[in-house]
């Protein structure tokens, strides 16, 4: 038997959607580009594999155990990495690079190895501590908002992010049996009051709504499509692959207008003044083959969008 470092298993992620990432994203092969969600550094490694020598490519995690995974397996001077949160990209790279990059990735979510690993409390097929946070840097943890929020945020929580309409009865139902310590008494108190077939999706929505609220990821995902548009020059690229609706709306939005309203503003003559262009023709879905070879990837949707020049025209 092998058994494998703790590295290691971070590469065990198959990367989602890769090749149709890659051909969307490299348009120069001397440019620069941004993993923003390296994980086990699946993309990036494939990245590298498209660029020259005189390309850069920078990888940003805010979770150290994969910084630490995907900087042992690339070995390359032509990439570095940054341990931070992606809603804050303008402030984590450079100022002489703003408005230089070439294009800008973002796989979101978890990586393989976050879910799989217990201690980390992504999971409810295994009992783990309530934590759920992509980054020990701050922020809440799943316990603190399984056990310290009142009814009606909670409810609204699994309501609006995890897209449960159970939410009512399982956010009474986690109140009267607090102190939840562990994923698998969170588990329990939503199948008590859940039942049938779909218990175990609703078991699914209650995590994932519960986790987009520990790690903000809805907001860190606007702020980053905000700040990409700034730090990439025209021409340049971002490809977002979102793996629920309310990531893959507010991208499509985003990537419609320039602005998370998805209000197209006209100049004098109304004509529309878009900063920004989706040339992905809509959604791009993983191949069938994909699926079968890796169900991650079930529910992947890309787009991909590009800065237009607003002086021409
Ligand atoms: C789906 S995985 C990426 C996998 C990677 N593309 C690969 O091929 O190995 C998403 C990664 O993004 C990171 N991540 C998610 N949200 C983030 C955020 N707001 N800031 C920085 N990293 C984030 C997670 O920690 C995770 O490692």
């Amino acid at each position: 038997m092998t058994i494998m470092s703790k590295n290691e298993t971070y590469y065990e992620h198959q990367p989602v959607l890769l090749d149709e990432s890659i051909d969307y994203l490299v348009t120069d092969s001397s440019g620069i580009y941004i993993d923003a969600t390296l994980g086990g550094g699946g993309h990036s490694l494939a990245l590298l594999s498209q660029l020259d020598n005189d390309a850069q490519l920078i990888g940003i995690d805010q979770d150290d155990e994969a910084l630490t995974a995907a900087n042992e397996r690339i070995d390359d001077p032509r990439f570095s990495s940054i341990k931070g949160n992606f809603g804050y990209l303008s402030r984590l790279l450079p100022p002489e690079l703003h408005g230089k990059i070439t294009g800008i990735l973002l796989d979101l979510g978890l990586s393989t190895h976050q879910i799989k690993e217990a201690e980390r409390g992504f999971t409810f097929q295994e009992e783990g501590p309530l934590d759920m946070r992509m980054s020990n840097l701050r922020g809440v943890t799943a316990h603190q908002v399984v056990n310290e929020y009142s009814y009606e945020d909670l409810r609204d929580i699994i309501y609006h992010y995890g897209e449960e309409r159970h939410s009512r009865k399982i956010a009474r139902e986690i109140i009267d049996r607090r102190p939840v310590e562990t994923t698998t008494e969170l588990r329990d108190a939503v199948e008590a009051v859940v039942y049938g077939q779909h218990q175990i999706k609703s078991v699914a929505r209650v995590f994932q709504g519960i986790r987009i609220e520990v790690n903000r990821e809805l907001d860190m995902l606007r702020q980053v499509l905000e700040q990409s548009l700034d730090m990439i020059k025209i021409g340049g690229r971002i490809a977002a692959i979102s793996y629920h609706s309310l990531e893959d709306r507010i991208v499509k939005k985003f990537f419609k207008a320039g602005n998370h309203e998805g209000k197209i503003e006209k100049d004098f003559y109304g004509h529309p003044q878009t900063p920004i262009e989706e040339i992905s023709g809509g959604i791009i879905r993983p191949s069938e083959e994909e699926i079968e070879k890796n169900s991650a990837a079930r529910s992947a949707k890309m787009r991909v969008a590009e800065k237009i020049d607003q002086s021409e025209g």
